[in-house]
C-alpha cells in the first residue's frame, strides 16, 4: 500500500501549525511567561525558539521526510538498536494525549456554560466543586464525574472519526477548516481584550522585563520546556507528519513558517490574556498580580470571572474564548495520537482502522482516570513529570543519537538544502550537536535537584512515585519491549529516500 500523503503543502503546514498551536499556547504560555519574569521571559523564550525549537523542528521534518516512517522506523533506520527511542516518544505522546483530551472536554463544557454564564459569580467553587467535584485527599479518587466524562466521550468520538478518515480527508481537512477559524477567533479576542478599560496595566505586567530573572536557571528551563511542548517537538509528531510529504518538499522554510507562526500566535494569545487580566484587576480595584493564577485555573476560573464582568456580549466572548481552546486542542490532539497510530500500523502491518482502534481504545481508557473526582490531581502530576522527563529528555536523546552516535547531521543538512529554498548552515549543526544538548542536559539535572528538594505541589510521595515516576519509567520500559517484538512488515519496503 502506498504511504498516505498530504494533498498540498498548505495542507501540511496547516496541520503542522495546528499541532503546534494547542492548549499550550492559550493557557500555558501566558502564565509561564508571567511566572518567569514577564517581559524578561521573552529573551530566553526567543533564544530557545531560535537555537533549539526551530532547528529541531527542521531536523524532525528532515528525518521523517528522508526515512519515510513513524518515529520508531526512523530511529531504527538510523541505527537498529535505537528503535526504542521512537517508541519512547510514542508512549510519551500516548500519556500526554490521555489527559490532554480531558482538558479539551472541559473546554467543550465551558463553551456550553458560556451561554448565559452558567458558572455564576463564584467561578472557583463552580469549577473545582460543581464541575470537577474535587475530593479532599490525593488518593481519594471518588467516582466518575459524569459532567466531565460525557464531554470527554464526545471529544473522543470526534477525534476518533477524524483519525479513521486518514491523513488527507481526516487530519488535513480538519486543519483546513479549523485553523483559519481559530486564528480569526483569537485575533478577535485579542483586539477586544487589549482595548478593554484597564488592559494597559495587564500588558505592562506581561511586558515589563525583570532582568534579574535572566540569571535564574528556572526561567531558562521554563523557556525550553515551553518551546518543546508548544512546537510539539520530541513527541514523534513532526517526524510522522513530515513522512507524509511528497518527495520534493521545502523543509527549512516550512520549519521557519511553522515555528514563527506558533510563536506569533502564542505571543498574541498572551497579549489577549493579559489585557483581559488587567481589565479584571481594574474592575476589582486590585493589582494584576492578585488576579493571575497558574495552570488550569487561569482558563477555567479566572476567565469566567472576566467574562462575567464583560461589558456586553459576555456569552459571545465566552464562546469565542472556550471555542478557541476547543479547536486549538482538537487539532493538537489528533497530532499527538498520530505517531502511535503510524507506529503500530507499520510495525504490526495493520490497516489504518485497526491501528486507530488499538491506539484510541487504550488511550480512552486511560483518560477515564482523569474524569474521576480526584482526576485533576492525577492530571497535574502526570503532566509535570512526563513533560520534565519525557518530552525534553526524549529530545535530548534524539539529538545525541543523530549528532553523535549515528553522525547523520551532515547528511541531513545536505538533504534539507537539496530541496529547500532557505538553506541551513553550520550554525544549525552547532546548535543541534552542542548548544542544545548541553542546555537540555543541564535542565534534566536541575529538574532532578528540584524534585529532590521540594515534592511537587506538596503531593504525597506515594502519588509522585506511582503516577509521576511510574508513568515515566513505564513509558521507557514499554519502549524497550516494543523494540524487542519483531516487525510484521518487511522493513526494506522503502526505508530511505534520497
Ligand atoms: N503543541 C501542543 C500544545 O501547545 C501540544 O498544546
Amino acid at each position: 500500500m502506498p504511504r498516505e500523503q498530504w494533498s498540498t503543502r498548505a495542507g501540511f503546514l496547516l496541520a503542522a501549525i495546528g499541532s503546534a498551536i494547542g492548549l499550550g499556547n492559550i493557557w500555558r504560555y501566558p502564565y509561564v511567561a508571567y511566572e518567569n519574569g514577564g517581559g524578561a521571559f521573552l529573551l530566553p523564550y526567543f533564544i530557545a525558539l531560535l537555537t533549539a525549537g526551530i532547528p529541531i523542528l527542521i531536523l524532525e521534518y528532515s528525518l521523517g521526510h528522508r526515512f519515510q516512517g513513524s518515529a520508531p522506523r526512523v530511529f531504527r533506520s538510523l541505527s537498529e538498536r535505537w528503535e526504542w527511542l521512537g517508541w519512547w516518544q510514542v508512549f510519551v505522546s500516548f500519556v500526554i494525549v490521555s489527559y490532554y483530551m480531558v482538558i479539551i472536554g472541559w473546554a467543550l463544557s465551558f463553551t456550553y456554560f458560556s451561554f448565559g454564564t452558567q458558572w455564576g459569580a463564584d467561578t472557583e467553587s463552580f469549577f473545582f466543586g460543581d464541575f470537577l467535584g474535587v475530593t479532599g485527599d490525593f488518593w481519594e479518587m471518588g467516582g466518575f464525574q459524569w459532567k466531565v466524562l460525557l464531554p470527554v466521550v464526545l471529544v473522543w468520538a470526534v477525534v476518533y472519526v477524524i483519525l479513521l478518515r486518514g491523513v488527507r480527508s481526516g487530519i488535513e481537512r480538519m486543519a483546513k477548516v479549523l485553523m483559519p477559524v481559530l486564528i480569526l477567533m483569537m485575533v478577535a479576542i485579542t483586539i477586544r481584550a487589549v482595548t478593554l478599560p484597564g488592559a494597559g496595566e495587564g500588558l505592562n505586567v506581561l511586558l515589563t522585563p525583570d532582568f534579574s530573572s535572566l540569571f535564574d536557571e528556572r526561567v531558562w528551563m521554563a523557556a525550553y520546556g515551553q518551546v518543546f511542548f508548544s512546537l510539539s517537538i520530541g513527541f514523534g509528531i513532526m517526524i510522522t507528519y513530515s513522512s507524509y510529504l511528497p518527495k520534493r518538499s521545502d523543509l527549512a522554510n516550512s520549519g521557519l513558517i511553522a515555528g514563527l507562526a506558533n510563536g506569533g500566535f502564542e505571543f498574541m494569545a498572551a497579549l489577549g490574556v493579559f489585557g483581559a487580566l488587567g481589565f479584571l484587576a481594574a474592575q476589582q480595584g486590585v493589582g494584576v498580580d492578585q488576579v493571575v493564577d497558574a495552570g488550569v485555573a487561569l482558563a477555567f476560573v479566572i476567565f469566567p470571572q472576566i467574562i462575567n464582568q464583560f461589558p456586553g456580549l459576555n456569552s459571545f466572548f465566552g464562546v469565542l474564548f472556550f471555542g478557541s481552546l476547543l479547536f486549538a486542542g482538537m487539532t493538537s490532539a489528533v497530532s499527538i495520537l498520530e505517531p502511535a497510530i503510524a507506529g503500530v500500523k507499520e510495525k504490526f502491518n495493520l490497516t489504518r482502522r485497526a491501528a486507530v482502534n488499538w491506539v484510541c481504545g487504550p488511550a480512552f481508557l486511560f483518560s477515564l482516570l482523569y474524569t474521576t473526582q480526584g482526576g485533576i490531581r492525577y492530571l497535574d502530576t502526570v503532566d509535570r513529570f512526563i513533560n520534565a522527563y519525557g518530552v525534553a529528555l526524549a529530545g535530548l536523546v534524539e539529538l545525541i543519537l543523530v549528532a553523535w552516535i549515528a553522525r547523520k547531521l551532515d547528511e541531513m543538512r545536505e538533504h534539507i538544502n537539496d530541496i529547500s529554498d532557505v538553506r541551513v548552515g553550520r550554525a544549525w549543526q552547532l546548535f543541534l550537536s552542542v548548544v542544545t544538548p548541553v542546555v537540555l542536559g543541564a535542565m534534566a539535572v536541575f529538574n532532578l535537584i528540584q524534585e529532590w528538594r521540594t515534592p511537587y505541589e506538596g503531593y504525597p510521595l506515594s502519588g509522585l512515585v506511582t503516577l509521576g515516576w511510574g508513568t515515566v519509567i513505564a513509558a521507557i520500559l514499554l519502549a524497550f519491549t516494543f523494540q524487542w517484538v519483531g516487525w510484521r512488515q518487511p522493513l526494506k519496503q522503502k526505508e530511505e529516500r534520497g
